[in-house]
């Protein structure tokens, strides 16, 4: 796993964070930055075992989410040029950065005792899942919770906010949505793949640390 972030790097995690979303002008912004930042997203891990599991992991994700959005988006517009109004910046920047909102207040940290190799109980900490608070769902509950803010948003945001965990455990009827939500705009696919790309790629723990 990817070791924890200082606080140095947190607070300009939060700042370039704040800085690119209040840029986009979006209406609503102001309140999602308020709700956010009560819920504990900028203290929130990313996963509960997996990539960024530590304080500040959720913003550092979602940075990187927003990094390989806009990558992945100049390579395609140099072959599909046709493409910018689709996959236009503020979009991009709003959909990467806010698609894990859902995360904000789901991991507690939790003390627990375990055995260590010479047979004694130590303490440790982890990570708990608690959505018992607002049960909704995962890509979903990100845009409920937007448009609960008061958001603006457009409805290729809100499917690429709704789908960018791709096709991932889904019932027959969410897989039409999902095919659909495709066909309906490039944004929805091009999340997907930079939540990938930093989920999968750049948030890999080193090699030296894997067992
Ligand atoms: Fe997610
Ligand atoms: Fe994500």
């Amino acid at each position: 796993m990817a070791s924890d972030i200082s606080q140095k790097q947190l607070s300009a995690n939060t700042e370039r964070f704040k800085n690119i979303l209040t840029a986009t002008g979006r209406p609503g912004m102001d309140y999602v930055l308020e709700d956010i930042e009560a819920l504990g997203f900028f203290e929130a891990p990313a996963s509960r075992q997996g990539h960024g599991s530590y304080p500040g992991g959720l913003v550092e994700h979602s940075l990187n989410v927003y990094d390989a959005a806009m990558d992945v988006r100049a390579d395609i517009l140099k072959r599909r040029p046709d493409l910018e109004k689709e996959l236009a910046e503020d979009s991009v920047a709003i959909a990467a950065l806010l698609h894990d909102v859902c995360k904000s207040n789901l991991y507690r940290l939790t003390k627990r005792k375990r055995r260590n190799e010479i047979g004694t109980y130590e303490e440790f900490t982890e990570y708990e899942i608690h959505d018992e608070l607002f049960p909704i769902g995962h890509g979903e509950k990100s845009a409920i919770m937007l448009v609960g803010s008061g958001l603006e948003l457009s409805d290729e945001e809100l499917l690429a906010i709704r789908w960018h965990m791709g096709p991932w455990n889904m019932s027959k009827e969410d897989e039409r949505y999902y095919r659909q939500s495709q066909k309906n705009s490039p944004l929805p696919g091009l999340i997907h793949v930079a939540d990938t790309i930093a989920s999968a790629l750049l948030e890999r723990p080193a090699t030296s640390a894997q067992i």
